[in-house]
This record gives structure tokens, sequence and C-alpha cells, in this order.
């Protein structure tokens, strides 16, 4: 995710743009520029803050009333100044910024580069600039109509801004998969991300829908029509909300927002990556290293918290779909033990910031005795991803809230897509079975997005529990992993003690806990030990607990005994965690908001842990 922001009009634009990306920081943060036009085509970025572009634009004079700015999350090419946006074509008289994921850059660069065109950074972006130039000066047609056959061209998701030094009365945007709003002034325009630098100047907005494009002039009207060239008119929003609600994109916070998040950063995550119609798994960032995978004689997962929990789904995928045996170590003891490691080994390190001080330092250690280090990381061009050999980043986007969601599931789908290729290589799942799976696996953004409507009778439950001293979090099988999710979810945010444990395990101890004070969460989906995860219910209940159940929609037998049911949709059992998560991040987010806690910024927690 990246922040994008464009003004045309009678004012200065500098201090909108920059109070603009100062509003959209929370989208992006690796890394910035402006490019603003007065006369001339003047181009600032660099890698660090805004507010270390402002610095740097601070000492030059930063005129023009046309100008567009960019804060960037990587997703192609490390944070750096020059993979940094706006970028320059060839010819240095278009600028572009983009949000987004462009999946044939790859093939589109190589064809440009074969026509002499030179490439500068490692971005996605910079090619579809050459690509808009190649486009205007081959077929010697107008700025606006470039623009429009190459977003033909392109596959994937953008939401662009150009800006063009011989056309200093025009802004042009087009939008597909990523959010552009465009807001009209008196005789000025603003183009952003969201409307948060827009509503400060004007409430009247029109939001481009997929496929469309808009000529933006510096008075007058505004043009909109789709990429096949029908004209639209655009429908224009009033905007009722207020500025300070608008930052979190309208939640009250990045948390919930997150939470909200998953069914498109789990479709960014598999974007690009997955064609279930054509059996096709691409994973390029590994794709030298697939054969060291499918030789391998053990898979050691190292990661730290959330990201520990996601191995842990992970070891259940790699063992039941790839046949391949899977350790899953805390990072902080594994570094520590001295671990028996060898050359037929693949150390996969998994962590969110790719700053976590022991998994860094894990990844290290193995490197040094040998391994082969495989990365899934969500910040592109980390420590821990740089000190990979290779990896997969998890395209989430950046996750603010403290307490770990969208890149959790993320990670799983990840962890998925690397399971399902090791093991069609293998040959240790049926074609149809692997068919089914991607099938599956491509339906589950919908699944997740319908499992987010159970949010009312998540609150209900909050509501009756918000007090309780201790919860007990139950799973079997791929839901084990969920349920030390879900209580690790609960005590970071609400400081209510809970532990997760496998259900059949609680007969070994935790069932003296149990009596008519303890909640007992029970992930008791339909797939899998399904039978004794009812006998581990029915343990509870003759011991006077209280069961909150997350059950497959229509389940009637769990439902007769559990005094709370939550009901997600059904799903291939190695799918679950990716749906049955959901819920549990929603039950400690409202019970922690119903105790007053700081749900972005828990006490004593850090978003990264980079101390040992
Ligand atoms: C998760 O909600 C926590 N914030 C924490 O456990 C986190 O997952 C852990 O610190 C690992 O962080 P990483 O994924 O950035 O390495």
């Amino acid at each position: 995710m990246c922040g994008i922001v464009g003004y045309i009009g009678k004012r200065k634009a500098y201090p909108i743009l920059i109070k603009g990306l100062y509003r959209l920081e929370y989208r992006g943060y690796d890394s910035a520029g402006v490019a603003l036009l007065d006369g001339e085509l003047k181009l600032y970025k660099t890698r660090g803050k805004v507010a270390d572009l402002d610095k740097m634009v601070n000492g030059h004079s930063a005129e023009g009333t046309l100008g567009i700015a960019h804060t960037r999350w990587a997703t192609h090419g490390e944070p750096n100044d020059v993979n940094a946006h706006p970028h320059f074509s060839q010819s240095k008289k278009l600028a572009l910024i983009h949000n987004g994921i462009i999946e044939n850059y790859a093939s589109l660069k190589s064809e440009l580069i074969n026509r002499g065109y030179h490439f500068e950074s490692d971005t996605d972006t910079e090619v579809l600039v050459h690509l808009i130039e190649d486009i205007q000066q081959n077929e010697r047609i107008s700025l606006e109509e470039a623009v429009r056959m190459a977003m033909n061209q392109v596959i994937g998701a953008y939401a662009i801004v150009l800006l063009s030094e011989e056309q200093p009365d025009q802004l042009i945007a087009a939008k597909k998969g990523s959010p552009l709003v465009i807001g009209i002034g008196r005789d000025e325009f603003f183009i952003a991300s969201d409307p948060s630098p827009i509503v400060e100047y004007t409430k009247d907005v029109v939001y481009l829908e997929d496929d469309e494009m808009a000529i933006i002039p510096r008075s007058g009207e505004l043009s909109v029509k789709t990429i096949r060239n029908q004209e639209k008119t655009p429908y224009v929003y009033h905007l009722e909300m207020q500025l300070s609600s608008i930052e979190k994109g309208g939640y009250p916070h990045f948390m919930l927002k997150e939470i909200y998040e998953q069914p498109r950063s789990i479709k960014d995550s598999m974007r690009g990556r997955l064609n279930a119609g054509k059996g096709i798994i691409s994973l390029g960032g590994i794709i030298d290293y697939e054969q060291k995978l499918v030789n391998c004689q053990r898979i050691i997962i190292v990661a730290c918290g959330t990201s520990w929990h996601a191995g842990l789904v992970g070891e259940y995928l790699f063992e039941d779909l790839a046949r391949i045996p899977v350790e899953v170590e805390y990072a902080s003891e594994f570094r520590y033990r001295n671990p028996v490691i060898g050359e037929r080994d693949v150390v996969i390190a998994i962590s969110q910031s790719g700053e976590t001080a022991d998994t860094l330092a894990a990844v290290q250690m193995a490197r040094s005795k040998g391994a082969t280090i495989l990365g899934i990381c969500n910040v592109v061009g980390s420590s821990i991803a740089r000190a990979t050999h290779a990896g997969s980043y998890t395209h989430a986007g950046p996750e603010i809230g403290v307490a770990s969601t969208k890149a959790f599931t993320a990670q799983v789908t990840i962890l998925s897509l690397m399971a399902l290729l090791v093991a069609r290589k293998k040959g240790s799942l049926s074609t149809s079975r692997y068919f089914q799976l991607l099938a599956e696996m491509e339906s589950i953004p919908a699944l997740v997005e319908r499992t987010l409507k159970v949010n009312d009778t998540i609150v209900g439950i909050s509501r009756i529990f918000q007090h309780a001293q201790n919860f007990l979090y139950l799973g079997r099988g791929y839901n084990f992993p969920v349920a030390l999710e879900g209580a690790l979810k609960l005590k970071e945010i609400s400081y209510i003690h809970a532990e997760g444990y496998p259900a059949a395990e609680m007969k070994h101890g935790p069932i003296a806990l149990i009596d008519e004070e303890m909640p007992v969460v029970v992930i008791a989906t339909k797939k899998g030990s399904y039978d004794k995860v009812v006998s581990n219910i029915q343990e509870v209940k003759a011991r006077k607990g209280i069961i909150i159940a997350v059950v497959t929609e229509g389940d009637h037998e769990v439902r007769s005994m559990a005094d709370h049911v939550i009901e997600i949709p059904e799903t291939d059992e190695v799918f679950v965690p990716l749906v049955a998560t959901i819920p549990l991040q929603l039950l400690s987010y409202h019970i922690a908001v119903l105790r007053g806690c700081n749900v972005d910024q828990p006490r004593n927690l850090a978003k990264s842990v980079t101390v040992e």
C-alpha cells in the first residue's frame, strides 16, 4: 500500500502535497517523493519518512501550482532514493506516482529494454511511465490516449497520477484495484488515495471506479472515462466524515481497519502468484530454491509471537501436503541452543517487520551453519529479508496496529502457496486434490469477507465476557495454532490472561482451571478431528465451563451444547486457519475496547521487538 496525492489549481501545490503525505503516511513510510511543475519539471525524492522529504525540499524553491507526491510501501525494489516515487519517463518530461502491483511488469520491462529503454530503478512503476511514453511517441497520439492504451496492457492493481512537463494544465489519473479519490474545489482539483488529504479543502469528491481514468484540468469540468474509451458521468459524493476519523480510513482503530483489510491483503498476497484454473503457483522470489525445498530433509521454521503461530500452521501444511518433516522453533531459543543444522536443511524465517532481533540472529546463525534460508516478510528490504538467500514478501501493506492481524493471514497464505507448490513438484498430492485446493484458495478472500459479518455477534459476546479474568482457547490439528493465536491476541490488547492449548491436552492439567467463571473458546469446525473436539466440549460443560464455540455454518450438534456460537463459512481443513482466526481477532478487539485499553498501542508492547 502507498499514499498518493496530486494537486492542480491556483494555489501553491507543495504545502498541500506535503500535508497530504503526512495524512497518508499510515499507508506507507519507507520512502517519499514529490514532482512539481513550475515551468520546468522538478522532482525530489528520498528514502525515509515524509519529514525527510520535507527537509530535503525546504532548501529549494518548491514553486508551482501543479504537482504529485507519494509515500511508499515497497513492493518491488528495496526502499531507497532511486526506487522512491515519482518516477521519470526516459525523456524526463513525464512523472508518475503509483500505488499497487503491476503483475506483468517483468515482461513489459524486457520488451522496453529491447526497444532501447534504460531503467534506473527496480520498480514496476518505472516500467509503467516508460510504457506510456513509448506508446505516445510510437503511436503519435495524445498523452491521454497513450495512458488509456497502456492501462489496457497492464495486469494487476494500480492507482496512478501522471504529470507532463508539456501539459501544465492537466493531470491524468487511472485506477484499478487500488483506491483513488478526486476532490472538486473551485477551479482546483485534489487527488489522493483516500479523502484525508482532501477533506479540509473540499467535501465534494469523486471516487474513481476500477478501469476508469480521469483527465483533471486546472479549471473547468473533470472528464472521466473507462480505459475502453466510454465516457462516464462522475458521481459527486458530499463527504460528511470528519478529518480525525478519516486517517484510519473511517475506522476507530488501525487494528480494526487491518482486520477488515484482510480480504484484500490475502488477495494481494496471492496476486500474480496463483492461477487456479491453470494449476499454476509462481513464487518468483524463491524460484531458484524450489528444488532445494523439494529435496530438503527438513524444514525449520523460526519466528516469534504471531509469526511463530503462522509457522505452526506452516508445519501442518508442509507435513500434510508436501510430506516434509518440519520443526517450528522460537527464534530466541533456537539461536542459543546450538542446534544441529545441515546443508540439507531449509530454514524459513517469518517476520512481519523483518527487524525482530531474535529472528534475525537465528537466521544469521543458521546461515553460518550452511542451511538455506528463505524469508517470509512484510517489509521489503528489511534486515531479515536481506539476511536470507531468498523469500516471498507478504504484500499485506503496512500493519500499524501492534497486534498483528492481516500479517498473520498473509503469512499463512504464503506458507500455503509454498507448501502446495512443493507438494505439486514432489507429486505428494493427487492432481485432483491439487486443483481442488487451488480453487478453494482463490475463494478464501470472499470467505473472509463473509466471516467479517459475525462482528455484531462478537460484540454481543464481548459485552458478556469483558470482565473475565481468564480465558482458555482450545483447538485441534490446523486449529491448534489458531487457538494459540486467539489467546495471544486477547492477552496482548485486553490484558486478560489467556492460554491456548491443544484441545486434547486440556485433560492433562488445564481442566483443573475449568469452572463457571472460565470462558473456553473452542474452534470446532467440521473438518479434522471434529468428533474429538465435541467430546472436549462435553468435558468442559461437565465442569460448568462456559463454551464459546467457533463452528462451521449450519452446525447444530455443537450449537446444542455451547453457550455462545460463532458461525464461519466452510472451507477445506488446510485453509481453516485463514477463516477461523478472524472471529478471534474481532473478539480480542471488542473486549479490549470495552475495557478501555489502548488497542493500537497496548502497554509494554512495541510493533517490532528489535532488542533481545
Ligand atoms: C503479535 O500480535 C505481536 N505484536 C508479536 O507477537 C509479533 O508477532 C512478534 O513480535 C513478531 O514480530 P515480527 O513478525 O515482526 O517478527
